[in-house]
């Protein structure tokens, strides 16, 4: 691009105009068939909000953390389909989207409470999981690198600590059950491994008794709910948006300024 000069009117003087340095390159994607250019870099997100689309679901944390934005794409002359978290992937130039805010899949019921936390609740609760033929699908489409397939293996074989651990980085986008022929609900099957490792194995941490202990116990914070439940609307944004944030390079030892509610 090339400059231009333009005179400052306040001292009579002469200015270079610098080419702008956020000139736009606009590349096509295809989202459900239609084309639209949008900014190269943006996320597939970003990209679809430039196009003119509203997320009303199937958008959540925007940072990677929720799985709301599954999304599936080609790209010209590739014949995989591809799987991303669309606040996450940059567009790609003729990439075809679609979103995938949702797949229906089994949820079992069950009163957690009642769990003993055996595998074999598990299975009872979800024995589609006998139907995996271990064709990797699920681990292939994964956008957090879970190996779900194998993470499904080990709670078959009764090993629900190695699942939970495994599978810890699920955000429960769904992707997996979108493309399992056995039909199985893989994001459900290893939250409730999760759940029950969590719950029923492994040791208990104190500071999490100490915590339910001045919550259940002690009331300890029903003052301050009490005291947030009387305030209006704009008080409470006030005292949200005014709120002591911890810095992003805080270390262990950092406590808020006001440390009354703290243990
Ligand atoms: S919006 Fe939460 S993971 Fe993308």
């Amino acid at each position: 691009m090339s400059s231009k000069k333009k005179e400052n009117p306040a001292e009579g003087t002469v200015l270079e105009e610098k080419p702008s340095e956020t000139a736009i390159k606009l590349i096509p994607i295809y989202v459900m068939g239609k084309r639209y250019d949008v900014p190269e870099g943006y996320t597939i997100m970003k990209a679809m909000e430039y196009a003119g689309y509203k997320f009303i679901r199937g958008c959540g944390c925007r940072g990677g953390i929720c799985g709301a934005c599954g999304t599936i794409y080609r790209k010209p002359g590739d014949y995989k389909i591809y799987t991303a978290l669309a606040c996450q992937t940059a567009v790609e130039p003729n990439m075809y989207l679609a979103q995938l805010p949702f797949y229906p899949a089994n949820h079992a019921s069950c009163n957690y409470a009642e769990l003993k936390g055996t595998p074999e609740e598990i299975h009872k609760l979800y024995p589609e999981l006998f139907r995996c033929v271990a064709c990797n699908a699920c681990s292939k489409v994964c956008p957090m690198d879970v190996p779900v397939m194998d993470v499904i293996a080990y709670i078959k074989r009764g090993d629900i600590e190695k699942a939970a651990r495994e599978a810890f980085d699920c955000i429960q986008c769904g992707l997996c059950t979108s493309r399992c022929f056995a039909e199985a609900p893989q994001y459900h099957i290893m939250q409730l491994a999760r759940r029950i490792y969590g719950g029923k194995i492994a040791p208990q941490a104190k500071h999490n008794a100490e915590a339910a202990q001045a919550v259940k116990v002690e009331r300890k914070y029903d003052p301050m709910l009490k005291e947030l439940m009387a305030m209006s609307k704009d008080d409470l944004k006030k005292v949200y948006t005014e709120r002591e944030i911890e810095p992003e390079t805080a270390g262990d030892e950092w406590r808020p300024k006001e440390s009354k509610y703290l243990l």
